[in-house]
């Protein structure tokens, strides 16, 4: 069966056909992180409109790429949640005016459910019982996980999401937006012991709420701090100062983001650990998972990269599934900017 997904949430244009739920035929994701840049996060209204502009261009170069047709297409899949409600609107509207004058069944999907799916589309069934990790722009939660219709949240950030820090922590210190990539570059090649040894470290967040819950905003300021002391006056950061601070955020966001997934999975008797979300494109804290997983038998299912950021790949997989699990949605599908499910 053959799914268009179509993906408009945050900042990227993307839609995808996927085969059967698995098979990638074509995956295009147009980022507005030009757009964005100026601002240095994503603005709503921008968004929007820029997704109002690519949307039908993105379906046309999916079709083209896959070398199918529109009449080939026999499923539509689309983000219906959650997000920034202009930009959904935009992908919602699209995939309903396609399944209304195609003839043919449209799903609405949880795009943080699309997440956990773009892990076992890659690496096929996943055990139970088994934890998840989204981190995101948007959200950064981890989840006791059954199978991809059965999963409960068991704890998710108090204040930032950890993409929102790091793109608020690169803003701090004049790197591009998105701040997760500058962040991993301006560390490239940094020594986290050398940091260690000088106290330029920063403390991993304490949580006071659930036990598997994450905070970002306290390593935030610790980081606007050591810019910009509350008693002293704004440092000029040299680029080895940019690159030190980069390395010792990196560092301290990632263990506490690896130590509260891997303190679940003991927990929980994991047998697996799923990631997603675009941070799971970090190579610090795939290694550190990869790393922590391995000392505790535990599996680790994490996508590749293209797979783990925003794509609508996984809209059309997830959405295949559920349409399988005998989903349908009709055309009165509302789009909400926070999510039923998770
Ligand atoms: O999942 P995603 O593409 O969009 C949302 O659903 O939010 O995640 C985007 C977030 C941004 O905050 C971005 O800075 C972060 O993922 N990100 C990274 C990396 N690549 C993207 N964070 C850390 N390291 C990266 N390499
Ligand atoms: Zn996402």
């Amino acid at each position: 069966m053959l799914t268009l997904g179509i993906e408009s949430s945050c900042d990227e244009t993307a839609a995808a056909v996927v085969r059967d739920g698995r098979e990638v035929l074509s995956s295009i994701v147009a980022s507005q992180a030009k757009l964005h840049a100026p601002f240095r996060g994503v603005v709503p209204e921008i968004a929007s409109r820029g997704h109002l502009v690519m949307i039908l261009p993105v379906i046309q170069s999916a079709l083209e790429k896959a070398n199918v047709t529109l009449n080939d297409i026999e499923l539509i899949a689309v983000t219906r949640e959650p997000g920034l409600i202009g930009a959904l609107l935009v992908g919602v509207t699209a995939a309903k005016s396609l399944a209304w004058y195609l003839n043919i069944p449209i799903v609405g999907v949880e795009h943080l459910a699309a997440h956990l799916y773009a892990a076992a589309m890659e690496n096929g069934e996943i055990p139970s019982p088994s934890v998840a990790l989204v981190a995101s722009g948007g959200h950064t939660a981890l989840y006791q996980f059954q199978s991809m219709s059965n999963f409960e949240i068991l704890g998710s950030t108090c204040d930032d999401a950890a993409g929102e820090a790091f793109d608020k922590v690169a803003a701090m210190l004049g790197l591009a937006y998105p701040g997760g990539p500058s962040i991993e570059n301006a560390a490239k090649g940094f020594d986290i012991k050398d940091i260690n040894r000088r106290g330029a470290n920063f403390n991993k967040p304490r949580v006071s709420s659930g036990e598997f819950d994450f905070s970002f905003s306290g390593l935030k300021t610790a980081v606007r701090y050591r810019i910009h002391p509350p008693a002293g006056t704004k440092r000029e950061l040299s680029n080895a100062d940019v690159a030190e601070i980069a390395t010792a955020f990196q560092c301290a966001a990632v263990d506490h983001l690896v130590e509260t997934a891997m303190k679940a999975a003991r927990a929980c008797g994991a047998k697996a650990l799923i990631a997603g979300g675009g941070v799971a494109c970090n190579q610090l804290l795939r290694s550190k998972l990869r790393e922590s997983c391995a000392a505790i038998g535990v599996e680790l299912f994490i996508p590749r990269t293209e797979l783990c950021a925003d794509n609508a790949a996984m809209i059309a997989g997830m959405g295949w599934k559920l349409y399988m699990d005998g989903r349908r949605d009709g055309l009165d599908m509302a789009a909400r900017s926070t999510g039923a499910v998770l």
